[in-house]
């Protein structure tokens, strides 16, 4: 009886070992766990339009989800997901809860310490959204020393926590809280990726989006890339627009100011200027049929998307890349953007 006892101890001593020592090693063989298991599972937070949301049913559907439905084709297996804080994605995925994270999540070197992330399948930026009737924030500078609200561990709050001077930033778990703080008058401005927050400002009449500034160059122009480039180049102007100050500002730079910002964009085909400062409208009308110039982003982040799996868990991310690289081949990608992102 005592002997049955000791080594029923013994026993249990034994395989908290071999537990522990199990739960130390990080090496988790997702293949091999999805083929016995015939499931794939994806982490998400499904309070991202059109990427990922709820619908009307309550089921998590968006471009993220239909592109995880491509990868779990490709595996050969079903599709789980778990919906979580956006912030506990990747302690989520390290731990083994879940395969691999597709949450319009952007690629970061800080992020990269503890995953890997697949080839990047969309291109995005922040957005700043604000009141309609605020007539005090015009640009970027005038967020300095303001209330913020960010959906928690994103690029918008390390944005609005690091990059810009003295603001008070309020961190929810959904990015509609924030834009519910700000309809409230709590916050003053919300910095969100630009998809999620033409759509949040679509379906609320009293926010609208900041306009901000945008660089055109001509289409053969590779030295120009961003802000930085623009040192001591000649660019075209509408005078006494957020773009003139901006150019105004640029280190050598030699700037020709226009009545209009159609006349400036004329002088950069006519290779009089380099380069034109206007803001995003503007520019989309303004470049509208014309391919011989191109434009980008001059004050916000340029971000890609991609899916984040575990640290060297190669056999599965070369699954995933393939799956995508299918996708753009065979057109279900461009299909996948007219249905979720363009609609
Ligand atoms: N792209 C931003 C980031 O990586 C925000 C993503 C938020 N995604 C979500 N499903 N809530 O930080």
């Amino acid at each position: 009886m005592k002997k049955g006892f000791i080594s029923k101890i013994a026993l249990l001593l034994l395989m908290t070992v071999v537990v522990v020592s199990f739960a130390g090693c990080s090496k988790i063989d997702t293949m091999k766990r999805i083929q016995e298991k015939n499931v794939v599972i994806m982490g998400t937070n499904a309070e991202f339009p059109p990427f990922e949301y709820r619908n009307d049913k309550g089921e998590v559907e968006g471009f993220d989800v239909a592109m995880a439905q491509e990868i779990a084709k490709e595996l050969g297996v079903a599709l789980q997901i778990e919906d979580m804080a956006f912030d506990s994605l990747l302690n989520a995925l390290a731990s083994g809860k879940i395969d691999f994270v597709a949450a319009g999540m952007t690629v970061k070197p800080d992020r990269l310490k503890n995953a890997d992330f697949s080839i990047p399948y969309y291109k995005a930026t922040q957005s700043i959204i604000i009141k309609k009737d605020n007539d005090s924030i015009k640009s970027l500078e005038d967020l300095k020393g303001k209330k913020i609200g960010v959906q928690q561990g994103t690029t918008g709050d390390f944005m609005a926590t690091d990059d810009i001077e003295d603001t008070k930033v309020s961190r929810f778990k959904k990015a509609i809280d924030a834009v519910m703080d700000l309809k409230n008058g709590k916050v003053d401005a919300v910095i969100v990726d630009s998809n999620p927050a033409k759509i949040f400002v679509s379906k609320n009449d009293d926010i609208k989006l900041l306009a901000t500034q945008t660089i055109i160059v001509s289409k053969d122009n590779d030295s120009i890339k961003g802000k930085e480039d623009l040192k001591g180049q000649k660019i075209g102007v509408q005078q006494e627009t957020a773009g003139d100050s901006m150019a105004t500002e640029v280190e050598a730079a030699e700037v020709s100011r226009f009545e209009k910002a159609a006349d400036a964009v004329k002088a950069l085909k006519d290779g009089k200027v380099d380069a034109v400062i206007t803001d995003f409208d503007s520019a989309k009308n303004l470049v509208g049929g014309n391919d011989d110039v191109k434009l980008f982003n001059a004050e916000l982040t340029d971000e890609d998307y991609a899916v984040a799996v575990r640290k060297n868990d190669k056999e599965f991310l070369d699954a995933i890349n393939k799956a995508i690289k299918n996708m753009k081949d065979s057109g279900k990608y461009d299909e996948l953007v007219k249905q979720y992102i363009e609609e």
